[in-house]
């Protein structure tokens, strides 16, 4: 663990203080992945991967996540909901909510919650991505085994490549002082039992505790053969509701997208 940056270093001790199973690791490919893998050789529900880098962190439909030394929170947490697979959609929007509140205290601008997994920003009227989410789980018949919730953090970069520089921020970037990613990761993983808790006892209030924090609602979005609506909120099975002229429908994620290009989920 010497290798371990001092913030990270620290994050690892109080885990294991809080007898909480983690793994904190200077370097790896994926903590999605390493959560994966000990979920499936036994890893209980809220075991815990964090990595100062990343190797080959990916995001949603593919993409990569770029997690430099030093830079960026990458924390995988594995999770063993009692639900029907089903009711899984809603956990990307838990997790997002919960690393929406530990970010946002460190923050004076408002940090908002775009369905289904991003964490935006408002720089001068400029939505830029912050974090994201990236859930992957396992169905064992009926039933879902694991689920592992990946969640990167952009705290101390203030450089992106040239076809991110427009999209993406981080908390340095937005003036923050505080980059500890230790007590950040704490923080997110206090926020995230307390998420999951009121979801667990209220899956219903999802799209009412999302509200406050919602980032295209009310915007214009472009479902598919490019009809046009407004967001108008989250059911409770996690799909996006759209008002088309007088009639509601409801969405999944990659069914629609926003009508003008904010983030590279578009
Ligand atoms: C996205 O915006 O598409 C989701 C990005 C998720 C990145 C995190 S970093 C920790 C975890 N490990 C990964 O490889 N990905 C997630």
């Amino acid at each position: 663990m010497s290798d371990l940056s001092p913030d990270l270093a620290r994050c690892a001790e109080a885990l294991a203080q809080r007898r909480r199973d983690a793994r904190v690791v200077a370097r790896t490919g994926s903590t999605n992945d390493d959560a994966r893998a000990w979920a499936q050789s036994g890893a209980p529900h809220g075991a815990v991967v964090i990595a100062d880098t990343q190797e080959r962190g990916r995001g949603r439909h593919g993409r990569a996540w770029s997690s430099p030394p030093g830079e960026s929170l990458a924390l995988s947490v594995v999770l063993r909901p009692r639900v029907a697979p089903t009711a899984l959609p809603p956990i990307a929007l838990v997790a997002g909510l919960a690393a929406r509140s530990a970010v946002a205290r460190r923050l004076s601008a408002p940090v908002a919650v775009k369905w289904p997994n991003d964490l935006l920003l408002d720089e001068r009227g400029h939505l830029r991505k912050l974090a994201g989410v990236l859930v992957e789980g396992a169905i064992a018949g009926m039933r879902v085994d694991h689920v592992v919730v990946g969640i990167g953090i952009n705290v101390a970069r203030t450089e992106f490549p040239p076809e991110l520089a427009h999209l993406a921020t981080s908390l340095a970037r937005a003036g923050a002082t505080d980059l500890d990613r230790g007590s950040l990761a704490l923080e997110v993983l206090d926020a995230l039992d307390e998420e999951l808790a009121a979801w667990t006892l209220a899956p219903e209030t999802i799209g009412s505790r999302l509200r406050p924090h919602d980032a295209i609602l009310g915007r214009a979005v472009l479902l598919e053969g490019d009809v046009r609506g407004i967001a108008d909120g989250i059911d409770p099975d996690g799909r996006l509701r759209v008002r088309v002229d007088d009639e509601l429908r409801r969405a999944h994620a990659g069914e629609v997208r926003l009508a003008r290009v904010t983030t590279d989920d578009g």
